[in-house]
């Protein structure tokens, strides 16, 4: 099996033909990603709610990053794996920006990286793809700027909001971003700005005229147990089942149910006449 890569997801654009991705941050999604041939995959920051338990992104470190990027590689064979750039890692200067861009695609293994914003970062967009580093940018909804956004709102809802985010795709995309992801806005706004790119627009809450969606792997799996946005819809409830598997698991248990002779291994007696030297416990009898 080969990887995707950058050309097949230009391609996908060219044709019309939608773009999936979905996060993941560990080995295990990324295997059952790879079963299924979705052919991209962001190891997003939200890796902060959904896999270490904070209240947002914020707090999520490079080393955070690198080591589920990595993770994600080992696991999957076919996506073309997209790295995001945590808080504060890109948004001192444009030299930080190539540090950790250098640092998710060489240690973590990803095939592009990913950052927040648009005419603050589009220098640190041009350094980073100078370099031959795959860039994608994102838009609208921010979510390493939650607290100067006010919470997780709908951008570009007026005339100059609008005007703002068609402006900076066009200036992620002159910066040589090769697609951009486009979250929390109008459905309008983002026909009209994928529309005006030559570059694929991913989409999270903002309809189904981007070129491709974006989901976190932890709100469509039902994974996520305290609050699912209204963006995500649920195509299974894993975390149900989890829970009544635990249930069973542990009522077993407590029965002495689990485990049975099936799960366990019994010493196998010398008869008389054998010459055992060696206990046989692996074959479970
Ligand atoms: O971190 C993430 O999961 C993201 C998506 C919401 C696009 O950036």
């Amino acid at each position: 099996m080969t990887r995707n890569t950058i050309r097949d997801i230009r391609a996908m654009k060219k044709s019309g033909a939608p773009i999936t991705m979905i996060t993941a941050y560990d080995y295990t999604a990324a295997r059952l990603i790879d079963e299924a041939g979705v052919p991209l995959i962001l190891v997003g920051d939200s890796i902060g709610q959904t896999t270490l338990g904070y209240e947002n992104t914020i707090p999520v470190t490079v080393d955070d990053i690198v080591s589920a990027t990595a993770a994600v590689i080992r696991g999957n064979r076919s996506a073309f794996v997209v790295a995001d750039m945590p808080f504060m890692s890109y948004q001192v200067s444009r030299e930080d920006a190539l540090r950790t861009a250098g640092r998710l695609i060489k240690e973590g293994g990803a095939q592009a990286v990913k950052l927040e914003g648009g005419s603050a970062v589009v220098d640190s967009v041009s350094a980073i793809t100078s370099a031959g580093i795959a860039c994608m940018g994102h838009l609208g909804l921010t979510p390493q700027s939650v607290n100067q956004l006010g919470g997780y709102r709908v951008q570009g809802r007026d005339e100059d909001g609008a005007r703002q985010i068609i402006e900076d795709a066009l200036a992620l995309q002159d910066a040589g971003a090769f697609s951009v992801v486009l979250e929390l806005v109008p459905s309008e706004l983002a026909a009209e700005i994928t529309e005006a790119l030559d570059i694929p627009t991913i989409g999270i809450g903002a309809g189904s005229e981007c070129d491709g969606q974006v989901q976190v792997f932890h709100d469509i799996m039902g994974l996520s147990l305290d609050f699912t946005p209204r963006h995500a819809k649920k195509f299974a409830e894993v975390g149900d089942l989890i829970i009544d598997a635990l249930g069973r698991y542990m009522d077993e248990v407590e029965h002495r149910e689990f485990p049975s002779d099936a799960q366990s291994v019994r010493a196998q007696r010398p008869q008389a006449g054998d010459n055992v030297t060696e206990l046989d416990v692996a074959s479970g009898n």
